[in-house]
């Protein structure tokens, strides 16, 4: 394990206010969001709608990295035919790779899922180190319900993520740890608090087991929040506190960023909860910053509509957003910015 080159991609990650965009959906959820805009999902769209975002120019003042599927690690510009990964080398941005292969029914837990993928794990990393990509995400979902998330759920999801971690380590790969306790449902924000503290607890358990270095991983996690069918939705200082405080307790200080998910909230939302954590007076031990998919993109893939046309107009959008979240992760966002587009 190269410890000295996962602290520094680590570090990189969230250094200067920076954050990731989460591009990395798979061909069958970006054909959802493409359907929304009445898009068809072709090969050649998904470049163009990739490239659009990564070509957009400045977008490096924000944005760290940038995490890909495998088909568009593998993709290029239509115009010039840059691999997307060079092309994001050559602006500073890290290039990183989705490497699970997604939530599957667990076995004997109806309504709980378990990520899959760490057969040929080794492989396939070394593979995306060879083609650039430096950083790695594995996404487990925890579901809250009657009765779960049930202890096998958690560890089963815990136990994976930390072997994953391990791998990528021993690539030279810092694995971005993504245990996301699922926004669904209609629980309060203290439900969410006590199911987010146990995931964390315990995924941190398996990381220690596992022997995998905090200073050169990332974390990715849900802010502990209410749920979107809750009639009582918390304020935005609310989240703040309670998920600073749920992470004080499970999170060591050795982890270097936490780079939160958007998870199903509002682009705008996500973006004064980022930024009331990063407001808050006491000093914290890791950097806070966003790992963002919807709410990066929900604007600029509005704006684009599968039009070739609306290029600019979404990489407006797009720069747009990645500069608030850049302004929230310094804590310095005010709602006047939205205006500024
Ligand atoms: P959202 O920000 O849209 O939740 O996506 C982040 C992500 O990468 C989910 O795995």
């Amino acid at each position: 394990m190269d410890r000295t080159q996962l602290i520094e991609t680590a570090q990189a990650i969230v250094t200067n206010g920076k954050g990731i965009l989460a591009a990395d959906e798979s061909t069958s959820t970006i054909g959802k969001r493409f359907s929304l805009i009445g898009t068809e999902s072709s090969e050649d769209k998904r470049a163009e709608y990739r490239g659009l975002l990564f070509t957009t120019e400045g977008m490096e003042e924000f944005i760290s990295g940038v995490i890909m599927f495998d088909e568009t690690l593998r993709q290029s510009t239509l115009n010039g035919g840059k691999l997307f990964s060079k092309l994001l080398l050559d602006k500073g941005v890290l290039p990183g790779i989705k490497v699970d292969t997604g939530a599957k029914p667990l076995a004997g837990h109806e309504g709980e899922k378990v990520t899959e993928g760490l057969d040929g794990l080794r492989e396939r990393l070394e593979e995306y180190y060879e083609l650039g990509a430096r950083f790695a995400k594995w996404r487990a979902v925890i579901t809250i319900g009657d009765g779960i998330p049930t202890r096998a759920c958690l560890e089963s999801n815990a136990h994976a993520l930390a072997r994953y971690a391990a791998l990528c380590q021993e690539t030279g790969i810092v694995p971005i740890v993504e245990p996301e306790v699922l926004m669904d449902g209609k629980h309060a924000l203290d439900r969410c608090f006590e199911e987010t503290e146990e995931t964390l607890t315990i995924v941190f358990h398996e990381l220690f087991k596992q022997g995998v270095m905090l200073e050169g991983m990332i974390l990715k996690p849900n802010m502990v929040i209410s749920a979107l069918d809750c009639s009582e939705q918390a304020s935005v200082e609310e989240v703040a506190e309670a998920t600073v405080e749920c992470f004080l307790r499970v999170v060591p200080s050795a982890v270097p960023g936490i780079c939160f998910l958007s998870g199903g909230q509002s682009d705008l939302v996500a973006t004064q909860h980022l930024n009331a954590m990063n407001s808050m007076k006491d000093a914290l031990p890791w950097k806070l910053s966003f790992s963002y998919g919807r709410a990066l993109q929900t604007a600029a893939l509005n704006a684009w509509g599968g039009k070739s046309e609306n290029i600019p107009e979404a990489q407006k959008a797009f720069y747009h957003r990645a500069q608030c979240n850049g302004a929230a992760a310094f804590g310095q966002y005010s709602n006047e910015m939205e205006n500024q587009v």
